[in-house]
């Protein structure tokens, strides 16, 4: 995968009204089963991970990387959300090469229909503008994945081409960092 930027990393923990993002710990990982194998989670974005396997492969310590934050509410992990370099051969451009800055959300059931999820990627998206200035960032969901177009919309978003991919539609948006000069 490419690398992010040059970014500072890790950040200080972004704290928002309700939330707080930071890297992953060792104190996530039963989260972070649950999220990676839950049928529900899984519907629009390929299934879940079979649970045995998923749990085997994990490390003690989640995998960090620059742009990888976990949602936290009251001192525990309900989601995550993902700041990473689009590959350059998938569908959708808004770059002529390519590898453009994309956001990708993914939040235990439970803790669906509340904002969290909003307050979390609208955090994640004022961290992108501030380390990676004048950086546009792009989001594939699929057109049928109701809660993420809703979101999608709310963050921002808006759409530059919908395309098959995976065997369904996929809309493809993006979001433009309002700046103040230049
Ligand atoms: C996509 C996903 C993150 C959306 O979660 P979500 O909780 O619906 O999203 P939001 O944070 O925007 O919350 C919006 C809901 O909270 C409600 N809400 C309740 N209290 C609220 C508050 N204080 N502030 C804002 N919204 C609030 C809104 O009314 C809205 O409910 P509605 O959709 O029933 O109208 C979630 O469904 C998910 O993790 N899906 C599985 C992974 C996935 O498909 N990811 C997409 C990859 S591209």
């Amino acid at each position: 995968m490419t690398e992010l930027g040059p970014v500072a990393w890790p950040p200080a923990p972004i704290k928002t009204e309700r939330l707080v993002l930071r890297e992953p710990e060792a104190r996530d990982r039963t989260a972070i089963i649950e999220l990676f194998t839950s049928p529900e989670v899984g519907t629009y974005i390929g299934g879940p991970r079979p649970r045995d396997e998923f749990e085997r492969a994990l490390p003690a310590v989640p995998r960090r990387r620059p742009g990888l934050f976990v949602a936290d509410l009251d001192e525990s992990m309900i989601g995550i959300v993902d700041i990473k370099r689009r590959d350059a051969d998938r569908p959708g451009r808004v770059r002529p090469d390519g590898g453009e800055v994309e956001l990708g959300y993914m939040f235990l059931p439970e803790a669906w229909g509340h904002g969290y999820a909003a307050e979390a990627c609208a955090a994640a998206l004022d961290w992108v503008a501030d380390a990676l200035p004048r950086e546009p960032v792009v989001l594939t969901t699929q057109t049928a994945n109701d809660r993420s177009m809703r979101l999608a919309a709310k963050l921002g978003f808006t759409e530059v081409a919908r395309f098959e991919e995976y065997d369904a539609e996929q809309w493809f948006g993006v979001w433009i960092p309002i700046t103040l000069s230049g």
